[in-house]
């Protein structure tokens, strides 16, 4: 089977600074992969060198099978991957209905515009409710199903979530993840970086474990237990400076 993703020999930094050695790892379609490892080593650098925001310095990074080493993120984008980023990705000025509609306009084409919307009102009866809102005064929940229920309805063949449920509270969290699990039924490949670690090993097949910019462990994700992932942790001397987007 051809992998969906492929990291081959990844190394990438950001100026001088080199944040990733050699990392290396693959996503079948349709699989769950979890990205584990303390805070600093490298989890954020990899969403985005997987969806196109930053080029890697070396190696090469492959989607579908075709080479899209350094391409731009649109290309990317264009090629099935979606990335939900850290914190939130919404445009605050505007409302609930007119940020499914830019974002829908671009992805889909003008006609398909209304059954876009009208799906995302299905799936987050909420956020029809709220349609006139302006996205920038919705609770934090309720604009992480904003860009939620964007990038479901856009059906990509690789969701890359960046601490999706971060500073959610655990009912939302909940909601969160059963939406992830839908994806993942409708065949979306999911690259989950998350400090749930419970949740996103329950939803993935596999887990790649980071230290200090290497992956040092590739497994089962039910394997990669508590204990183990705490064990790493107490390795780890987190980085001072966390970054910001
Ligand atoms: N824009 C940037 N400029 C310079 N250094 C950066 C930048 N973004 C991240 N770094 C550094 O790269 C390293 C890896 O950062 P990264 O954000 O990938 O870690 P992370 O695993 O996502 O951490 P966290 O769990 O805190 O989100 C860190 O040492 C960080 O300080
Ligand atoms: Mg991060």
């Amino acid at each position: 089977m051809t992998e969906l993703l492929r990291f081959a020999n990844v190394s990438a930094g950001y100026g001088p600074f080199r944040a990733l050695f050699d990392v290396s790892f693959d996503i079948q379609p349709g699989e769950a992969v979890a990205l584990l490892g303390a805070n600093g080593v490298g989890k954020t650098t990899i969403a985005r060198v997987a969806t196109g925001l930053l080029a890697p310095s070396s190696g090469t990074v492959t989607f579908g099978g075709t080479d899209l080493t350094g391409a731009a993120a649109h290309r990317f984008a264009r090629a099935g991957v979606a990335h939900a980023p850290e914190g939130r990705s919404v445009f605050a000025t505007l409302s609930v209905e007119e940020n499914l509609r830019l974002s829908f306009r671009r992805s889909k084409g003008r006609a398909g515009v209304d059954a876009a919307v009208g799906q995302a009102f299905e799936l987050f009866p909420a956020l029809g409710q709220r349609h006139r809102q302006i996205a920038g005064t919705l609770s934090g929940g309720q604009q992480r199903m904003l860009a939620m229920a964007r990038v479901i309805v856009e059906e990509p063949r690789l969701l890359v979530a960046d601490e999706l449920s971060l500073g959610l509270a655990p009912i939302i969290v909940d909601e969160v993840y059963r939406n992830l699990d839908r994806l993942r039924q409708h065949g979306c490949a999911l690259l989950i970086v998350e400090q749930h670690v419970g949740h996103a090993v329950a939803l993935c097949d596999r887990a790649v474990v980071l230290d200090r910019g290497r992956t040092t462990w590739i497994g089962p994700a039910d394997q990669a237990s508590e204990r183990l992932v705490r064990n790493l942790f107490q390795t780890e001397s987190p980085m001072e400076n966390s970054p910001t987007e």
